[in-house]
């Protein structure tokens, strides 16, 4: 296919673009980012023009801009693909812990580390390389193609939803098809058909008026850091159950089949603790890693903090003490009445010398796709093509809440075509991007839209 051809000559040129899009440092999470936000934007609706998409545009919302393009070249009889995908990133902190700065891209051998490469940057990237591809050697894409890219994904899309509420009509698609998720290895693909639901709060712990000398007041006035450990400590059994009344009541429970399913996804115990860098792993003995961490819900502490963080000793008994905690959810548990729970029991569990506040930060659904739609099986093909292999298809433990909105919201179901790998370092230092997953993702793109052309 001549398309195939043309991005087999091009990548090194698209990988130059790539670099100039990493190395704008698009973190939502914080303010003084606003500016390198918005140019991300403009710089991806500039790329679509480029393309070939005649309609690309940078849309406001409340918070950070949503990149929208179309290109509706097949006509309403063939399909429309909306391909969603996020241009923000995470905050690269400890910036200590790169190898590389952050948002330098450096290639080392076959990768390309950077944050954002992986998650979500390069991934996103693929997809207009794809339409380019077509749009140089057969003059447009075999489908319709639609993009929303967001710019909160990081920080829990507050304004995605109203923004697919108030665009049905824009929006109206007849397949979603996200590249934010990891394959199983280099040469076995992956679709992902799971994804974990989350509450994220943040509990602040009072105690005293006012910071006090410990030696002066230590002993007769309860700290608030240490009832906050307390507390935490008591969300959790020692097998890893999580403590809250009626936290699991909605849980779906794994059936005997499905856990045959997940079973069959490859795993090596030895591999996964060196990725993860631990001595041994924890959690409810009578579900398998694999249950774990993808199947059943969770809480984590993401950041505990109070008193004094310097260099050195300062004997005070602070005033307060703060903890971002954070839960995964698996189908039928809803975020927000998981909030609540959350929330009711920290206040009863609370002890009488101190008051404990509760603010809810972000909810996002998660999602079971359906894995029998031709989309599907035209991804599977595309797969098969693109990296010599059939996917697996599995669960990830991670969210990305929009599949469930463009269930509700558009009807459509997503296909997760992830080229991401488990050991990209998401979130952490030294995030990288297999780059022949960049390459191979291009033509299983391009393989993709001709299938789905049928
Ligand atoms: N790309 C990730 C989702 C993901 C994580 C897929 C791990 C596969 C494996 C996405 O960008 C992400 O990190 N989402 C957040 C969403 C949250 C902020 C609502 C997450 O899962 O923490
Ligand atoms: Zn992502």
């Amino acid at each position: 296919m001549k398309a195939l051809d043309y991005a087999r000559a091009h990548g090194d040129r698209f990988l130059s673009e790539l670099n100039e899009f990493l190395s704008i440092p698009s973190i939502s999470t914080h303010e003084r980012h606003r500016p390198a936000v918005l140019e991300a934007a403009e710089w991806l609706r500039d790329r679509l023009l480029a393309a070939g998409f005649p309609r690309a545009e940078v849309m406001p919302t409340p918070g950070h801009p949503i990149v929208y393009a179309e290109w509706l070249p097949a006509g309403p009889v063939s399909p429309t693909v909306l391909v969603y995908g996020h241009y923000d990133v995470q905050p690269p902190d400890p910036l200590d812990l790169w190898r590389t700065p952050p948002f330098e891209p450096t290639r080392v051998g076959d990768d390309l580390f950077c944050r954002g490469a992986s998650d979500d940057k390069g991934q996103l990237y693929v997809h207009l390389k794809a339409v380019e591809a077509f749009r140089e050697t057969a003059g447009a894409p075999p489908v319709n193609v639609k993009c929303i890219f967001e710019g909160e994904e990081e920080s829990g899309s507050p304004n995605l939803d109203p923004f697919i509420q108030q665009h049905r009509e824009l929006l109206a698609a007849d397949v979603g098809l996200i590249s934010d998720t990891d394959i199983l290895d280099r040469d076995t693909p992956a679709i992902v058909y799971g994804l974990r639901g989350i509450a994220y709060l943040e509990v602040e712990v009072t105690g005293p008026a006012g910071d006090l000398h410990s030696g002066s007041y230590g002993g007769a006035v309860h700290n608030p850091i240490n009832a906050l450990c307390a507390m935490i400590a008591s969300l959790q059994d020692a097998d890893g159950r999580i403590t809250i009344p009626g936290f699991y009541d909605s849980v779906r429970q794994l059936e005997d089949e499905e856990r045959a399913e997940l079973a069959k996804v490859p795993f090596d115990r030895q591999d996964w603790l060196q990725e993860a860098g631990v001595k041994t792993d924890w959690g409810e003995p009578e579900y398998t890693i694999t249950e774990r961490t993808t199947a059943r819900p969770t809480l984590d502490v993401n950041g505990i903090w109070g008193g004094y963080m310097e260099p050195g000793t300062k004997t005070v008994l602070p005033s307060n003490a703060y903890a971002k905690i954070s839960t995964r959810l698996v189908p039928d548990q809803d975020p927000a009445e998981i909030s609540r729970l959350i929330q009711r029991h920290m206040k009863a569990i609370a002890p009488p010398t101190v008051s404990v506040e509760v603010r809810e930060l972000h909810l996002g659904d998660g999602a079971i796709v359906r894995r029998d739609s031709p989309a599907m099986q035209a991804a599977c093909r595309a797969y098969a093509a693109g990296f010599g292999a059939e996917p697996v298809f599995k669960r990830t433990g991670g969210s990305i809440p929009v599949v469930a909105t463009l269930q509700k919201e558009l009807g459509i179901e997503a296909i997760l075509m992830g080229f991401g790998l488990p050991d990209d370092n998401l979130h952490a230092p030294n995030e990288k991007l297999h780059l022949p997953n960049f390459h191979r993702g291009i033509e299983t793109a391009i393989h993709f839209f001709q299938f789905l052309a049928g």
